[in-house]
């Protein structure tokens, strides 16, 4: 059977209907999960439920172009609150569950590693545990038909030397309290198939970069610096290399492999894009260059920004996927190459300043606090 979309690409071997199911999306006001819902609403007939905490780095703003759909739902839970997880999957009696919530960022598991285990393993557990009691209790086609989808990252697999890739049998070996913390989520999720054959999927996927990127990582932080002539700095010598994949190839990816990938199942999912971060940076300067040739006072080149400063602890020096099983498999592949995808990254920021502003001076959070009740952040 083939699922044809808006863009009319065809996704093979299609093993589950998503005509009128209900997907229950965990941190969709993130970078990912929010790029994943406007895939949802625009391209399939899927009714979503996003559950988000909302903490820093989650913005209903990035989803206003869907927030008034008929089959868009909004819930400001913690997935760390067992009966919330419990109470939303009996209401909503979802089809599939795609679980991006996380904390995210490498350096904010350094300094400050517990919220990182709390959320991204007690949280990832209590998920697991309420979505299984609730598959437990459904009819045998109920059960046959429904996916818990865990979004990881190839961080769990660490360092890779030169000239390999990381593929779905590559050994775990996380550096970072972030990545060990999803490697430990990885597993929980592993172990609930293999012990009480709970249908669960895996995706591993490199570094994401294009739209609604909150400006701690590091190509927003490099675009925003520069627009703004604040130096950009470049962790140790810049040498360490990313596989770069545009985010709505991501989504369309996790979307492929929901529908189509087989239980039980890890996807590795890359862009091919192997870019050192000083090469990144550099690019960057350059488009900008062209889309933003007013500079601020001061700044002759944006490239005379770069600033090289103290390394990242335990950083991993490449990451590398190797996404011949999903291509191969699933007939996914990217569209996006690095400069298309760089280039319409840039002009996102430009474009939305005001997006970036209500993100940068915290007034966002604060119409949040008006608005919303719901867990503390
Ligand atoms: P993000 O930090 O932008 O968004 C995370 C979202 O999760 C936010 O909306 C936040 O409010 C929400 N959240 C955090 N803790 C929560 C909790 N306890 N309960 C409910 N919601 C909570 O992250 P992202 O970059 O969009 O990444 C999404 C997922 O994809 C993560 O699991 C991450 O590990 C994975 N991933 C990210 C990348 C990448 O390059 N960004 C690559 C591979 C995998
Ligand atoms: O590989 C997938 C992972 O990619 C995801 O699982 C993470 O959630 C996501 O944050 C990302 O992790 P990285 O640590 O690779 O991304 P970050 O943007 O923080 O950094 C990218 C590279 O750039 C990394 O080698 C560190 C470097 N860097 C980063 C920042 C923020 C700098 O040199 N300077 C900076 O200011």
């Amino acid at each position: 059977m083939f699922l044809k979309n808006k863009h009319n690409s065809r996704v093979q071997g299609m093993t589950l209907s998503m005509s009128t199911k209900t997907i229950f999306i965990t941190g969709g006001a993130g970078f990912i999960g929010s790029a994943l819902i406007r895939y949802l609403i625009a391209d399939t007939t899927c009714r979503v439920v996003n559950v988000d905490k909302l903490t820093y780095a989650g913005n209903l703003e990035s989803l206003a172009s869907v927030a008034s759909s008929e089959r868009y739902h909004f819930e400001r839970e913690d997935i760390c609150d067992a009966s919330a997880m419990t109470r939303l999957i009996a209401q909503y009696q979802p089809d599939a569950i795609m679980h991006l919530a996380a904390e995210s960022h490498v350096d904010r598991s350094i300094t400050g590693p517990a919220a990182f285990i709390e959320t991204n393993i007690n949280g990832t557990f209590t998920l697991l545990e309420a979505a299984r009691q609730y598959w437990d209790a459904l009819d045998d086609e109920g059960k046959a038909a429904f996916r818990f989808h865990h979004i990881s990252t190839d961080e769990v697999y660490g360092d890779l030397e030169p000239g390999l890739l990381f593929t779905e049998d590559t050994a775990y070996a996380p550096s970072s309290p972030y990545s060990a913390s999803k490697a430990a989520s990885d597993h929980l999720v592993r172990a609930w198939q293999r012990t009480y054959d709970f249908p669960v999927l895996i995706t591993n996927c490199s570094n994401n970069y294009g739209p609604n990127h909150f400006p701690e990582k590091l190509i927003p932080l490099m675009i925003l610096n520069a627009l703004a002539g604040k130096a950009l700095p470049i962790y140790g010598d810049g040498q360490q290399v990313r596989d770069w994949l545009y985010v709505e190839d991501h989504v369309r990816a996790l979307y492929c492999v929901l529908t189509t990938g087989k239980v039980g199942e890890t996807y590795n999912i890359g862009g091919h894009n192997e870019k050192t971060n000083l090469d990144v940076v550099t690019t960057l300067c350059q488009i900008l260059e062209q889309l933003a040739p007013d500079k601020p006072a001061g700044v002759t080149n944006y490239v005379d920004l770069i600033t090289y400063v103290t390394d990242r602890p335990g950083h991993d020096l490449r990451y590398a996927i190797d996404a011949s099983k999903i291509q191969r498999e699933l007939g996914w592949q990217p569209e996006e190459t690095f400069d298309s995808g760089l280039l319409k990254t840039v002009e996102w920021f430009i474009n939305n300043s005001a997006w970036v502003e209500n993100v940068s001076s915290g007034a966002y959070q604060q119409w949040i606090d008006q608005h919303y009740e719901g867990p503390a952040r």
